[in-house]
């Protein structure tokens, strides 16, 4: 583990190559220029960065600290029977929750098990950057995982790196990222009829320039072009290559942490957690491009 000290805050690597813990700042106060620069250095090199100890913070100051990575992205619209935001008074900040209160959930996602997914990448317009704050934490599982998708890309064998040189995915819309039927939309029998965006398999990071393989999610996704035996097989084969469990950091949660990821570059997962224990985060989302 490496930890580099600068004038103000430190960081420590905390993975293989994915993840990093910051310290030495507190986010309810406005980012001095110079940590935000070395935040967002670090945050470039090490994908998925954690501030611990953040107890306290507003909603107001998390909104704050998450416009030091652009501008927010709003809120999504829940999927529960209300259709209300769960958040009213900050349009751009969501909950994640399995907790019930008189009747109504209030966040999204319940405690089951989210797959392997980059947020919202059914989208044209794919989010940079997601953010989540701990405010409640189960005693044992919900840990959320993390997986490096420029080693993905790097350490591809030769021959697959030529195959998928130009080639899309549809990156299907129909359903949450823990697999639920969103409302409204029908069950994807044939994944060559899959709706939601058409992307590069390989994208470029706007700002490292990196190359990184953009899978999304692998339920209904299809390679247009390719027969579908074919490309439920190359999916398979990228996947299975993508997942590797040295590729993976996994964040086990304390009340207080803050985390962003890098949806550009990385695909993250969420295990399950006992239905009967609370868990509640806040999160924000950073608006992002088109990837190209
Ligand atoms: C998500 O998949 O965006 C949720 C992650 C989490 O609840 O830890």
């Amino acid at each position: 583990m490496t930890t580099i000290a600068n004038e103000s805050i430190t960081v420590t690597a905390l993975g293989n190559g994915i993840g990093a813990q910051i310290d030495g700042i507190h986010l309810r106060e406005p980012v001095p220029p110079e940590a935000g620069m070395q935040i967002m250095a670090a945050w470039m090199q090490h994908k998925v960065l954690r501030f611990r100890g953040q107890q306290g913070m507003s909603t107001q100051q998390l909104v704050n600290f998450s416009k030091l990575f652009g501008e927010l992205d709003r809120a999504p619209t829940p999927a529960n029977k209300t259709g209300k935001p769960y958040l009213a008074e900050f349009p751009q900040v969501t909950a994640i929750s399995n907790i019930v209160v008189d009747g109504q959930p209030i966040g999204g996602l319940g405690s089951y098990e989210a797959e392997w997914h980059t947020d919202m990448s059914y989208n044209e317009m794919t989010p940079s950057a997601s953010i989540l704050y701990a405010i409640e934490v189960p005693p044992s599982g919900g840990d959320t995982w993390f997986c490096d998708m420029y080693a993905a890309y790097d350490k591809l064998p030769a021959d697959l790196k030529t195959r998928i040189a130009g080639l899309t995915c549809v990156h299907d819309a129909s359903r949450n990222s823990a697999g639920m039927l969103r409302k409204g939309w029908k069950e994807v029998t044939d994944p060559r009829e899959t709706i939601g965006a058409h992307h590069p398999l390989v994208r470029t990071h706007p700002l490292t320039r990196r190359k990184a393989l953009f899978l999304g999610r692998r339920l209904n996704a299809y390679i247009p072009g390719l027969t579908l035996d074919d490309s439920e097989a190359l999916l398979d084969a990228l996947w299975q290559h993508a997942v590797r469990p040295e590729a993976t950091w996994v964040q086990q949660w304390k009340v207080g942490d803050v985390l962003i990821w890098d949806n550009r570059c990385t695909l993250h997962r969420r295990d399950a957690f006992d239905a009967s224990t609370r868990r509640l985060m806040h999160r924000t989302q950073i608006a992002g491009d088109r990837p190209y």
